[in-house]
């Protein structure tokens, strides 16, 4: 079977790259990317490709090759879905907040309207892809909505007939477009081998045969969860040891290169930091443990559950420990917050390490200077609200009258800052806390600035 229409409902930051590259990779399929959001779609549309509503390093190149010749945008979902011979499902399913499993569980229902919508608008046969990130067995779900409808027509159409596949996506923000071209592996969960066939088929078109991994749907969803969780509880790994390096004299990078070098180990992801944030990792793992308390496993829901425990403590412990090297007080001290995205190369901030770390800097009184070149002011309100913080344009405007700089994103700029110049217009004694471990510490005490490094004893 090949694939001519592909409709992907969901134009985040999953829907978007993702398509954007198989429009680029398969210029002989049309690809609707259709969202309910009228404002992103817009942005999708803008004419201004620095404008687009997801910030990644290489993505306004490829949507400009591709957009209008076979990447389409729209808020008309219900043509879309009829006219596709495959949809992915790439909407939202974060942390439920009200209700059974508040806190932990995935809340489903943008996944299950989206699958009604399916059910309701496909012709003739569809595979239905699960791209979103799911809780092992959600196909089942899927596949019960897309069956009641099994075998209805509409008008002169052939009956509906469904295929449901699970394609979790791995790529990480800021690398996305890397990650979507050059995939580790691509992952692809079902029964039925005519519609794995025919996904495989299109990520061959640029992926090594040999990466296509092909498995059971359940294996398949799970994985997803379990990468995540891998991933994550190496940082908290590496986070934990950090604080025993600044306990006991050792630095936390010789030790990650010397684990990093047993290739059993592996170097990357052992970067110590002011723990992980991201729309994924910690809603990826509560949903684990949820799962696994769902299945009465207590003792594996314990164990991951400490892996976002530790992430929490350690963004309360560095915010703990500015307000102690301050004299143990913050109250109407300047701050200047270097980097609010969780991560570089992007514009994101969802569940960022710096909300947590400014919440606790604002309620012990500290008057916060927000510097990042990506993210906006309306976002850093919409984060923390009100209160006595405000956005700088620079970092020097930041720095201006501050006792300290905090540093918690790790942007390219930050590791080679004007130190002279920054110290000259701050209060002194000044500090730098530097919780990616990026700055120049040699050059920052040189122009004597009081220094904390993440993981130096
Ligand atoms: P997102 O919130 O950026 O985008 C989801 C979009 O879906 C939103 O724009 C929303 O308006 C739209 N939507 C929801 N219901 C809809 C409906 N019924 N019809 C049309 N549009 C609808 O989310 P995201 O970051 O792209 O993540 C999507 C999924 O991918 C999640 O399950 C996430 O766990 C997973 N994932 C995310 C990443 C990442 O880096 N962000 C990476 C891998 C996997
Ligand atoms: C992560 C995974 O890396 C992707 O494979 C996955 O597809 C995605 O989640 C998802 O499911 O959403 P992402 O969250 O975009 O991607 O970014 P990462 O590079 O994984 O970083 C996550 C957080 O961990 C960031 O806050 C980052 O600063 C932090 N981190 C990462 C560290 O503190 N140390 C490290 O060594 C690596």
């Amino acid at each position: 079977m090949s694939i001519r229409t592909i409709c992907c409902i969901g134009a985040g930051y999953v829907g978007g790259p993702t398509m954007a590259v198989i429009a680029d990779r398969c210029p002989q399929i049309q690809v609707t990317v259709v969202d309910l959001n009228e404002a992103r779609i817009a942005a999708w549309n803008d004419p201004d490709l620095s404008l687009l509503p997801v910030y990644e390093p290489g993505l306004d190149a490829v949507v400009g090759r591709c957009r209008g010749r076979n990447l389409h945008f729209t808020t008309s979902v219900e043509p879309a879905i009829a006219a596709a011979d495959m949809v992915f499902l790439s909407v939202n399913t974060p942390t439920k907040t009200r209700g059974v499993g508040a806190g932990q569980a995935s809340d489903l229902r943008w996944i299950e309207a989206s699958a009604r919508q399916v059910a309701a608008c496909a012709q003739g046969h569809t595979i239905v892809v699960e791209k979103s990130t799911l809780p092992v067995r959600t196909a089942a779900t899927v596949t019960a909505i897309l069956e009641a409808a099994q075998g209805e027509v509409a008008g002169e159409a052939q009956s509906k007939t469904f295929s449901v596949l699970s394609n979790p996506e791995f790529l990480a923000e800021g690398t996305a477009i890397r990650d979507l071209e050059q995939p580790d592996r691509v992952l692809i969960g079902g029964e039925d081998s005519a519609a794995i066939e025919a996904l495989a088929g299109i990520y061959s078109q640029w992926v090594a045969p040999e990466k296509i991994l092909r498995t059971n749907l359940w294996s398949s969803e799970l994985s997803k969860l379990t990468a995540n969780a891998f991933l994550a509880q190496r940082i908290s790994s590496i986070n934990s040891i950090a604080a025993l390096c600044e306990a006991t004299g050792a630095d936390v990078q010789e030790v990650a290169r010397a684990i990093g070098a047993d290739s059993r180990i592996g170097a990357k992801f052992l970067q110590a930091g002011p723990g992980f944030g991201g729309s994924c990792f910690q809603k990826d793992i509560l949903n684990l443990v949820y799962l696994c308390g769902h299945y009465g496993l207590q003792e594996v829901a314990a164990y991951w559950q400490s892996v976002v425990e530790l992430n929490g403590w350690q963004q309360h412990r560095i915010a703990r420990l500015v307000v102690e090297r301050l004299f143990g007080t913050v109250t109407g001290k300047r701050i200047a917050v270097l980097g609010f995205a969780f991560k570089a190369d992007t514009n994101d901030t969802r569940e960022a390490p710096a909300i947590r770390i400014c919440h606790d800097l604002l309620e012990e009184g500290a008057q916060l200077a927000l510097y990042d070149p990506k993210v906006s002011e309306a976002q850093i309100q919409a984060d923390l609200g009100e209160g006595s913080w405000q956005r700088s344009e620079t970092v020097l405007e930041a720095a201006c009258g501050a006792d300290a700089l905090l540093v918690l994103t790790e942007w390219a700029e930050f590791r080679q800052l004007p130190w002279p110049e920054l110290a000259a217009v701050m209060r002194k004694p000044a500090w730098l806390f530097d919780a990616r471990a990026i700055c120049d510490a040699e050059a920052a005490r040189a122009a004597g600035l009081n220094l904390w490094t993440v993981g130096k004893g």
